[in-house]
Formats: C-alpha cells, structure tokens, sequence
C-alpha cells in the first residue's frame, strides 16, 4: 500500500493515485480512470533514483520526456535527442520503478520517416529499455505512425498543442488560440484517438480549448499548461521540484527549492573541507 492509500483508506482500492494496486499500472488502468472520472499525475523522470521516490510516493504514470534535452543532457531544446540516450535513460526509469507505467518518448528523427521507422525506434524502447508505452508528436501528421504501433502491439500516447520538436516553426507560445485552430486541435485529439492512442497530451493550449477536447474524447487528456479541466495533469519534475535553473514556464508550479538546497548543501560541504571539519572521526576507519 503506497502511503497515501495508508494516509486515505476511504479511496477507491482500484485509483491510480492513492489506490492499493502493487501490480505496474497498464494502459487498461488508465482507461478505467477515465470511465470513473479519476484524475491522475504524470511527473518527468530521467534516472532510476528519482523515479524510485516518485514510484514510492505513488505517481502511477511516469514520462521519460524528450524534455531530458534541456533538463538533463545540457541540450537548448529537445531536438539533438537521440534514440540512444532516450533508449539508456529509459531503461534506468524502468529499473527504478516497480508500479509506474513507463512512457519513453519518441525523439525528434526517429519518427517522422513514416510508420515502418516509427515501428523500429519504439521496438528498441520496448525490447531494450523495458517501457509499457511510447509518446510521439503530431495528430494527423503522425497517424500512420500511430496507427501501426498499436497494430503491433505497442501502447501509444500523443502530444498536441506545444509541440517541443517542432520548436523551429512553431516557437513556444501558446497553440489552439482562435476558433479555427482550435477545431484543429480537436480534429487532432479526434484523429489520435480513432487511431488507437491511449491518451492525448495537450501542451500549453487554452484551458476551454482543453476542457472541449478533454468533454470529446474516451480517451484521458493529460494537460501542461492546459488549464484545470484535463483528466490528468503532467509536470517536468525539474520543474515541480525547483531544480530547472533560469526561468520557468508560467505554467509550473514549484512544489519545493531543490536548486537551493542541493547549492546550500554543496557549500556546506566545500566549507567543511576547505576549513577541515569534514571528515571526522565517526567517518574515518583506522
Ligand atoms: O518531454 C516532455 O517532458 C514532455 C512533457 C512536457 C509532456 O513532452
């Protein structure tokens, strides 16, 4: 029983946060919670010991975002990620978690040639690295993709609104403003959905334009930036955590100052060292 279900007996047994499922949560599970009307958290995860906590505290889907480009591997975007380091990352996020469902992404290139690639990259995430699902970018534009993917066996997510690999024409601001891009952004969801994705990620739209998607589909919602009316809501957990240096997007929320802490403890430590108060006796062996 994860802590929160300890926290809260009177929870449904069967939610996805909070419940008291050991098993790793499938794609099933997200659809039944969608049919209960349950909302769920997706947080980022990029190594094994981060993903172990958010495994521990419950976090019932994890997404090995290509946001690792900027967050982690010191990219200015997500473009140069490879299908290489998705793969590695991956596979360290699977062996940290025991009940997540694990969602690697799809990097930029290892797609877009059309459905028969998409296939080879998102075996190898699958084979090599253990994920129960992947995530690609487009609606239309990558239903072929999506299509043979879930013909094949291999849960899929898609990602409209924001799309980061498309940062080059698009930009980052806000997509599905006006009544003609917004019924796009529908069209979109729609077209993801009549191709057998299991759930939809909507980044940085507007919140009605979200709730009208979100009212659409059979399949969950998952928002960034989307506003409230989504089924679920996903962070990048650099992010939610205060580690991302810089500025953040408006639509995150820091839920504590890691940056913070990991500097205030690196210093206390350097100041031990250089002043010869680390190590001391009860750290040393004769
Ligand atoms: O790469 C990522 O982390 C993502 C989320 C922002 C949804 O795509």
């Amino acid at each position: 029983m994860t802590f929160e279900a300890a926290q809260n007996p009177s929870r449904d047994p069967k939610s996805l946060y909070g419940g008291t499922g050991t098993r790793r949560v499938t794609v099933h599970d997200i659809a039944a919670a969608k049919r209960r009307g349950e909302k769920w958290p997706m947080l980022t995860a990029y190594d094994a010991m981060t993903a172990s906590v958010f495994d521990e505290a419950g976090i019932p889907v994890m997404l090995v975002g290509d946001s690792m480009g900027n967050v982690h591997l010191g990219y200015e975007t997500t473009v140069p990620v490879t299908l290489d380091e998705m793969t590695m990352l991956s596979a360290a996020v699977v062996r940290g978690t025991r009940r997540a469902l694990v969602v690697g992404d799809l990097p930029f290139g290892s797609y877009q040639e059309g459905p028969v690639q998409a296939l080879r990259s998102a075996t190898r995430l699958v084979k090599d690295a253990g994920v129960g699902a992947v995530k690609l970018e487009g609606g239309e534009r990558s239903l072929p993709q999506t299509e043979l993917l879930v013909q094949a066996g291999i849960p899929v997510m898609s990602h409209l609104g924001l799309t980061p690999q498309s940062v080059n024409t698009l930009g980052y601001r806000v997509q599905g403003r006006g009544d003609e891009a917004a019924h796009r952004l529908l069209h979109d969801a729609k077209a993801a959905q009549a191709a057998g994705a299991f759930a939809v990620v909507l980044e940085l739209v507007p919140a009605e334009v979200a709730a009208e998607v979100t009212r659409s589909l059979e399949i969950p919602t998952i928002g960034i930036g989307a506003g409230p009316d989504t089924d679920a809501q996903v962070l990048v957990y650099t992010d939610m955590v205060g580690l991302t240096g810089g500025k953040v997007p408006r639509f995150t929320k820091q839920y504590t100052n890691l940056r913070q802490t990991l500097g205030d403890a690196a210093k206390a430590f350097a100041d031990e060292v250089v002043g010869g108060t680390f190590p001391q006796e009860e750290h040393t062996f004769h």
